[in-house]
């Protein structure tokens, strides 16, 4: 484990809360298992080859242990929070994962190693928990520089079509009343509580067409768009039943009404 560089303001309020949210094991339990149909994507994209992947914002890992299990990946798994990184070498340790195919990373995308990457996973809003649009695009440019012509990105982000009305009605008049242009529109923070205590998140909401704008001014193209789901995540995660018929009805929903957003880049 690599240890953590300087992180910004809202990465290093993220990184305290996610720590609790871990250490707590409400993570675990609220997402107890990968979303279904990104999993497919994923593992479609490596096709059993021994590719280079990285999992950026792993957390506990619901998607680095799949590849290791079901695929000959050699994979990074790096994350702000140091206690997901402890839940997920705990993770390997119990199910005996072949350990020379792991490397885990703590601190923001500067730590990563500068290798090229064949495949990069930001997945389940953690880019949306990056901070303000700046932010975010040098995330991913940081990323962009560690892959090369036969890369694939895949992403997921929160839609600003279906998450947390509330919340974006609060950031819209806090814009008008308090004049507080920095914050663009999809920015805001939320509460969860976690362990009986409150926390707050900074999350940005996309749309379809801002997601690609930022993904291409940070040397991205853009090439597929899908939901993730149509129930929100825990739901899925935590009931195999509603999982199946969510993946039905994923097939007609357009990529914006989704739970989620998710696609698939590749290198400008
Ligand atoms: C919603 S969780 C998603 C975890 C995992 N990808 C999954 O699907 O379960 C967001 C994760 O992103 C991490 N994170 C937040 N900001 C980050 C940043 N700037 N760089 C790297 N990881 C970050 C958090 O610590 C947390 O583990």
């Amino acid at each position: 484990v690599s240890g953590p560089a300087d992180i910004d303001g809202v990465s290093s309020s993220m990184q305290v809360l996610y720590d609790r949210y871990f250490q707590s094991r409400d993570y675990q339990q609220r997402y107890p298992r990968p979303n279904a149909s990104t999993l497919q994507c994923v593992l479609e994209l490596v096709a059993s080859r021994a590719l280079r992947v990285v999992d950026v914002g792993a957390g506990n890992g619901r998607y680095t242990v799949e590849l290791l299990r079901s695929t000959p990946a050699h994979v990074t798994a790096s994350d702000i929070s140091g206690e997901a990184l402890a839940e997920l070498s705990l993770r390997l340790g119990e199910e005996a994962l072949d350990a020379s195919r792991i490397q885990l990373v703590h601190g923001p995308v500067e730590v990563l190693p500068l290798e090229n990457y064949d495949l990069v996973l930001l997945l389940f809003g953690v880019l949306s928990h990056a901070g303000q649009r700046s932010q975010r695009v040098a995330l991913l440019q940081q990323l962009a520089s560690r892959a090369h012509s036969g890369t694939r990105l895949v992403l997921s982000v929160p839609s600003v079509w279906r998450r947390r009305p509330f919340e974006m009605l609060r950031a819209l008049a806090s814009r008008i009343w308090k004049n507080r242009r920095a914050l663009e529109l999809g920015d805001i923070w939320f509460s969860r509580i976690i362990d009986g205590s409150r926390a707050d998140f900074f999350y940005h909401l996309y749309s379809l067409s801002q997601l690609k704008t930022e993904l291409a001014d940070a040397g991205w193209a853009l090439v597929k768009a899908e939901p993730e789901s149509l129930l929100p995540e825990w739901v899925i995660s935590q009931s195999p039943w509603m999982e199946r018929l969510d993946l039905r009805v994923q097939k007609i929903l357009p990529a914006p009404l989704g739970y989620g957003i998710r696609v698939v880049a590749v290198p400008l």
